[in-house]
């Protein structure tokens, strides 16, 4: 080969690199959103194994139990939605109430989050799944903002200790954390399940028969009926919640009203770490009345994925990040555990 023409083929082929490289470049960019990575389900649900895997049970939330009953509808809210469960009089349910945290066999009352999960109408057009928690708001916004969170707050492998440098450095990039902070400060967990407030946490729309859209948060609220002190004394038995709320089933259903909270004009929907107070409109959208109580193994609740995102006509989610996040990670632990107890590899917990 002549000179002009090698160095013609090494220019071509100069060429040809920058391209490639150019093109995968660009993939990268796209593909990690422009230098914002997005934290993958995997990784949340890996992070919430913590290279320990309670096969065949959920990732978080894992210790819980199997609630059916029914939700009365106020027929107050039923103008601002066309969802059949605020229309209709009576839709029956089936639950799961939980502590948070991965392990399927922790004690109730070691666990700072308590959970109320509802499904109706599974199978339709009008389903309906909630997720709810007793903290009122997020400490952060974002899904990496979460994940970085649970990274800056888990212990150090070696010592078993959380770093409070590391924590302070992460409280100090997040001041909108400050909310969660003052609530968790002034929370005391109560004796009972059924006397706890169970939060939404994020926001969702109510869509009415115009398609006009309103931005709502829910709570659970004991009912006004509901005997406010434990009725068995909590011993240290780890179902010791369960065992209360049993108790308290075999006398009467264990009830909630649930409110709607309406965003005020200033609100911004897409933000979970802001408290929206009582000052905002609320309205009875009707009352949960919990009937009965069965182990997971017993129940039917093992098989839900209490997706927030499965939402019936008339309800439609807001552009929240968290919410999109959630959905993800709650179909990836739904996905792994589905698979282990196909394989039968469900390890025998208290449930
Ligand atoms: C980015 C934020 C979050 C992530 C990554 C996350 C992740 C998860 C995962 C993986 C599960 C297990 C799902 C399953 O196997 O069925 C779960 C369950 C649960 N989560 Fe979250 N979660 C997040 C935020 C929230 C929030 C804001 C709430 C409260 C409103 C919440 C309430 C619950 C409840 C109540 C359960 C248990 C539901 C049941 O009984 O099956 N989570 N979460």
């Amino acid at each position: 080969m002549s000179k002009p023409e090698s160095s013609q083929l090494a220019l071509r082929y100069a060429i040809i690199a920058i391209v490639v490289g150019g093109l995968a470049l660009l993939f990268y960019a796209v593909a990690s959103g422009l230098g914002q990575r997005i934290v993958t389900a995997q990784e949340f649900v890996d992070y919430q194994e913590a290279g320990n895997p309670h096969l065949g049970f959920r990732r978080a939330h894992a210790k819980g139990f199997c609630i059916a009953g029914e939700f009365i509808s106020s027929n107050h809210v039923g103008p601002y939605t066309t969802a059949s469960v605020f229309n209709e009089r009576s839709t029956p349910f089936v639950g799961r109430i939980s502590t948070g945290g991965s392990n399927p066999t922790a004690p109730d009352l070691a666990s700072s989050v308590r959970s109320l999960a509802l499904s109706f109408n599974p199978g339709t057009r009008d389903a309906w799944n909630t997720a709810m928690n007793t903290p009122p708001v997020m400490p952060v916004r974002t899904p990496d903002a979460f994940f970085a969170q649970a990274n800056a707050f888990a212990p150090d492998p070696e010592t078993g200790e959380r770093n409070p440098e590391r924590i302070a450095e992460f409280l100090a990039a997040h001041p909108e954390t400050q909310a969660a902070r003052e609530w968790q400060a002034s929370y005391t967990p109560t004796g009972s399940f059924a006397t706890e407030t169970y939060h939404s946490i994020n926001a969702f729309f109510l869509v009415d028969d115009e398609g006009s859209k309103r931005a709502i948060r829910w709570s659970a609220r004991p009912s006004s009926h509901t005997v406010p002190d434990s009725v068995i004394e909590l011993d240290d038995d780890p179902n010791a919640l369960r065992n209360e709320l049993v108790a308290r089933l075999e006398n009467r259903p264990v009830m909630f009203d649930l409110i709607f909270t309406f965003a005020n004009e200033d609100d911004d929907e897409t933000d979970p770490t802001v408290f929206w107070g009582d000052d905002r409109t609320q309205r009875l959208a009707g009352v949960i009345s919990i009937h009965s109580a069965t182990t997971e193994a017993e129940g039917n609740c093992d098989g839900i994925n209490f997706d927030p995102l499965i939402l019936p006509r008339g309800m439609a989610a807001t552009d929240d990040k968290i919410l999109r996040a959630r959905s993800a990670a709650y179909a990836e632990s739904y996905r792994r555990r589905a698979r282990e107890n196909l394989f039968q590899a469900r390890e025998g917990g208290s449930q």
